[in-house]
């Protein structure tokens, strides 16, 4: 297979063709992804959220970020993989920021880093593509910085922070970003900002003129029932299907049905 790199998403975007990018955390539904055509997997830190079962994505460290990675990495032939910086391990300066991603890089096989923000990580991000390791920028709503905003409502609706979105957008271009996230801000500002770039943007409630969609795995495929916000598109119930066949393997081991004949040796 011909493996996704991030030339091929500047390809696409300028031949109008939309990327799928989708998180993953593990590697069996990696493989499953990957097989499915999804160009972009991320190992996002929400993986705070939905594999650990924290409120936030603060509390995830980089050893639990390059333990996910590793486990994706280990399921994929064609994605490019992305791998979350997590709060806490590039804020503090650029060194840390470095070192960061070199281990993200040495230590899971993963093909590039994300990290949130726009100037105040422009310096780093320069440093960590001079390296050599391609970054996605991540602008709007960032939930690293859930406790300075207090909500996790759309993003960049005033005009003087939807000109610092723009702005910090155009930093991240030339700071050498291969691609930017643009998370809940409205849909008119993200195809401004997806036009005034030459590198893709990959949107999530950010509206249908960016470059490319991302979801979190878990609310796409219906796994939590009590996530419902606007932008998300659910192509399953997995919380009722997975409800529904656990309780029957339940009901089956307690009245003796199973296993059957053919099912014992
Ligand atoms: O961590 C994550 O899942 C993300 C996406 C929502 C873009 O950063
Ligand atoms: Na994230």
């Amino acid at each position: 297979v011909k493996k996704v790199t991030t030339n091929t998403l500047l390809k696409m975007k300028s031949a109008g063709e939309k990327i799928a990018m989708l998180t993953a955390y593990d590697y069996s539904f990696a493989r499953i992804f990957d097989e499915a055509g999804v160009d972009v997997l991320l190992v996002g830190d929400s993986a705070s959220n939905v594999m650990a079962g924290h409120d936030t994505t603060v509390p995830i460290t980089l050893e639990h970020m390059i333990y996910h990675a590793q486990c994706v990495v280990r399921g994929v032939n064609r994605a490019l993989v992305v791998v979350d910086l997590p709060f806490g391990s590039y804020q503090s300066n650029s060194d840390i920021a470095l070192a960061s991603a070199i281990r993200i890089m040495k230590e899971t096989g993963g093909h590039s880093i994300k990290l949130e923000g726009g100037e105040e990580v422009a310096e780093s991000i320069r440093r960590i593509v001079h390296a050599g390791i391609p970054v996605m920028g991540h602008l709007g709503l960032t939930p690293q910085s859930i406790y300075k905003f207090g909500t996790y409502t759309v993003r960049a609706k005033e005009e003087a922070e939807a000109e610092k979105l723009k702005k910090d957008a155009l930093l991240l271009q030339e700071a050498g970003c291969f691609a930017i996230v643009l998370e809940k801000i409205p849909a008119t500002l993200a195809k401004e900002v997806s036009e005034s770039l030459t590198i893709p943007t990959i949107g999530i409630g950010a509206g249908n003129q960016c470059d490319g969609q991302v979801l979190v795995m878990h609310d796409m495929l219906g796994i939590n029932n009590d996530f419902n916000p606007r932008f998300l598109r659910k192509y399953l119930n997995l919380h009722d299907q997975i409800l529904g066949a656990v309780g029957h393997y339940v009901k089956d081991v307690r009245s003796g049905d199973f296993p059957n004949e053919q099912e014992q040796y």
